[in-house]
């Protein structure tokens, strides 16, 4: 791989995938149900956790001499049971992520029929059928999410044909939602009320994790989700010009451009609009609530067309990594080996992001963003509490491998990263800790019925010569795979 990118490059690549759902609607969803206008400490809590894990990432990165996803090192370094655990988890980053993304587009989508041609289909074939409140389920009355549904599907599609992410397009998606966040900051900033501060930490409603300091806790955890996506800058480190010094300063200027912009969004935001009106029953669209409240029509326009924009990009970049993880798990053996097939004419691991895009559009239709979110923010917390652990252990298992970068200040790093992720996840409400463990339970069952028997690692006379691993070989979605003995044998890039 050509060492090309500077550290500029590194951060809009990062704020490219970052920029989405989080800002564009959890900001209200946070504010009006967890944290009131302090939403934005939220947004510093979480973007300190997201740096810590961002550089246990690059570090995880260096250390193997492929492009990959968290699975693909941690297989490479830990070994197949901690990979898979990684990698079982990331499909709530992935998945779960682009659903949640999907809704978001539900929400600006009518938001924009409203606006631009005072269009309002019904609610019936635009929203979830149901609503999570206090740790249950109730329905809305609606029947399903069409336009999340059919956005998956076609971006699916897209994917399915091949289609590679240009760094022409990635530049020209960044300016668009920095330009959309920067006018709207811009032009709302003059109908703050200040009045609408008061309180800023409304009091605690006496129950753990809305309002009050819990509730902005609790708040962050949700609004991690508005950073993730930081990963796809770890993702590039091996084509870093200078790894050990662009990293961090990549890493850190797109952290801190986007906590600032999130900082800056939220408090006028909930300046302009009080944070009991911003969201709620059928309040989806919290830029557009709030350009309405100051009355300028073209701003919610402008808004909305290019939030779409952006989150239709951040969609792809969430929709292109899930295939690849199951795509490499199945070259590992731990999935079934039709999913490492690709397709024929557009070399495309198909079947796994045909199967992966179904089933986060039918998320995406079904399942209200609140819920979505917190179930990415957790697996997603989990999923880097391992990357900090693994960091740890091969430190000491491997002292002396060579790491192109390193996180600085010895095992401190890690250890505050490891422990704030941990952090994050149990503020949360009991119920979602429980999805977690399931989801993880359910993972564990899978690897013990099915991927430790087939695998990779556990059979490599089998496997030896299998035509997949022929095809693959040939592919440039190749993975990498270890002999028995840990040798790398095949090496090549998976997204
Ligand atoms: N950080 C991305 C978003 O907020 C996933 O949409």
């Amino acid at each position: 791989m050509k060492r090309v990118l500077t550290a500029k490059d590194l951060a809009s690549m990062g704020i490219g995938a970052i920029i989405g759902t989080g800002i564009f609607v959890l900001t209200g969803v946070v504010a009006h149900e967890k944290a009131g206008p302090a939403v934005c400490i939220s947004f510093i809590i979480a973007a300190i956790v997201a740096g810590l894990a961002a550089l246990s990432y690059a570090e995880m990165a260096c250390l193997v001499p492929i492009a990959g996803s968290a699975y693909t090192y941690t297989y490479a370094t830990c070994g197949e049971l901690m990979a898979w655990i990684i990698g079982w988890d990331l499909i709530l980053e992935y998945l779960v992520g682009a659903a949640t993304v999907s809704v978001g587009f539900s929400h600006y989508l009518q938001a924009f029929f409203k606006d631009a041609f005072d269009w309002e289909p019904s609610s019936k074939l635009m929203s979830a059928p149901f609503k999570y409140k206090d740790d249950a389920f109730s329905k809305t009355g609606n029947y399903f999410s069409l336009p999340s549904f059919i956005i998956v599907i076609l971006l699916t599609i897209l994917l399915c044909r091949g289609v590679k992410s240009s760094a022409w397009v990635n530049n020209v998606l960044v300016i668009v939602k920095l330009i959309v966040i920067l006018v709207f900051i811009f032009g709302s900033a003059k109908y703050v009320n200040p009045d609408n501060f008061k309180p800023f930490v409304p009091p605690s409603t006496g129950k753990f994790g809305e309002f009050g300091g819990s509730g902005i806790l609790r708040g962050a955890t949700v609004v991690f989700f508005a950073f993730i996506g930081f990963d796809a800058i770890s993702t590039a480190a091996q084509e870093a010009r200078n790894p050990q010094r662009d990293l961090p300063i990549g890493i850190g200027l797109s952290l801190i451009i986007c906590t600032m912009l999130y900082i800056a969004t939220s408090i006028v935001m909930l300046g302009v609009v009080n944070y009991t009106e911003i969201a709620g029953e059928g309040k989806g669209a919290p830029f557009q609530i709030t350009a309405a409240a100051t009355g300028q029509k073209w701003l919610s326009i402008f808004c909305e067309v290019g939030i779409l924009a952006g989150l239709t990009s951040v969609m792809l970049v969430l929709l292109i990594g899930q295939p690849r993880i199951f795509f490499s798990m199945a070259v590992d053996g731990l999935f079934p080996e039709i999913a490492s097939r690709l397709h024929p004419k557009y070399k495309t691991p198909v079947i796994t992001t045909a199967i992966a895009g179904f089933i986060c559009a039918a998320a995406g239709g079904m399942f209200p963003v609140d819920l979505l979110a917190d179930l990415t923010s957790v697996g997603t917390l989990f999923a880097f509490f391992l990357v900090h652990c693994s960091v740890l252990i091969l430190r000491w298992r491997e002292p002396d491998r060579p790491r192109r970068f390193k996180v600085p200040l010895g095992p401190v790093f890690p250890v505050i990263g490891a422990l704030t992720c941990i952090g994050l996840v149990a503020v949360d409400s009991v119920s979602a800790i429980i999805r977690l463990v399931v989801w993880m339970g359910i993972g564990l069952i899978f690897y013990f019925a099915y991927g430790a028997r087939h695998s990779k690692l556990n059979n490599p006379e089998r496997y030896a010569r299998t035509e997949s691993l022929q095809v693959i070989r040939e592919s440039h979605y190749t993975t990498e795979i270890k002999d028995h003995e840990g040798n790398l044998e095949v090496k090549g890039a998976v997204a």
